[in-house]
């Protein structure tokens, strides 16, 4: 059974007295959501603040990229050891907007993913295709070999402590959602494809959805059978909004 995982990825939004405010409002609202794992990722600027915020609570801390280097003269980067002592128990790599904003590789997301693991920090790599794939029906071709070459560096007995988020990019921002059947659809290919590179342990990754998932199109999302979460955007930088995502199960729909 794989545990659901719901992640708020703030991107580049929230000041550390924003970020404050929203965790003491949040909290509350999901603090009976038990049987869930909640991560919150803000910009590194709120790590050291969300991360005193955070502790002793069931809400874990992400950081949204990762330097692929250890420390050294890389102006800007930051380190996976500096996330690990903020207290950070996930990292966000291969996101899009990285992708295709900074001309990260798949190979460069392999070393950040294992970077992070090398500092007990577990990898939540996404994965996704452009609209122009999707319409060549390259779909699985596409993402079936960011796939393989974004997850090379992840030695099979650390595979449980990968997540991986399958994020189509012409739903991401745009209102667009995936249907659950299309989720549903390469979400079970990506599956396959784990299962081959990590034999039993594939069953136990978990495979989140992202792009604009919203209060009212997350249970039917996580009602797929190989849906274990959500990696939100917009929809997470509200507490009412993204605590409502986080208690998906009480709109219906529940896991089959
Ligand atoms: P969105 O972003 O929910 O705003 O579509 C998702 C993401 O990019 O992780």
């Amino acid at each position: 059974m794989r545990r659901p995982i719901l992640a708020a990825n703030w991107k580049m939004n929230k000041t550390v007295a924003e970020a404050e405010a929203f965790v003491r409002a949040f909290l509350p609202l999901v603090a009976d959501a038990s049987g869930v794992e909640v991560v919150i990722a803000p910009p590194f600027t709120a790590l050291q603040a969300l991360g005193r915020e955070l502790s002793g609570s069931h809400v874990a801390l992400a950081a949204q990229d990762v330097s692929a280097e250890d420390p050294g003269a890389f102006t800007g980067e930051v380190a996976a050891g500096m996330l690990s002592e903020l207290g950070c128990r996930y990292g966000i790599v291969g996101h899009s907007e990285r992708r295709a904003r900074h001309g990260e590789s798949d190979e460069l997301v392999a070393a950040k993913a294992a970077a992070l693991l090398n500092h007990g920090i577990r990898p939540i790599v996404c994965v996704g295709e452009t609209l122009e794939h999707r319409e060549a029906e390259r779909t699985f071709a596409v993402v079936g070999s960011q796939i393989q070459e974004s997850l090379a560096k992840i030695p099979r007995e650390r595979a449980g402590d990968l997540v991986v988020a399958y994020e189509p990019i012409w739903a991401i921002g745009t209102g667009r959602t995936a249907t659950p059947e299309m989720a549903q659809e390469v979400h079970a290919m990506i599956r396959e494809r784990l299962r081959d590179q990590f034999g039993a342990a594939g069953e136990e990754i978990r495979i989140q959805y992202g792009g604009s998932v919203k209060p009212d199109n997350a249970a039917a999302l996580m009602a797929q059978r190989d849906v274990d979460g959500a990696l939100v955007g917009g929809a997470s930088l509200d507490p009412q909004s993204f605590s409502r995502i986080v208690r998906f199960d009480e709109a219906g729909g529940g896991r089959p």
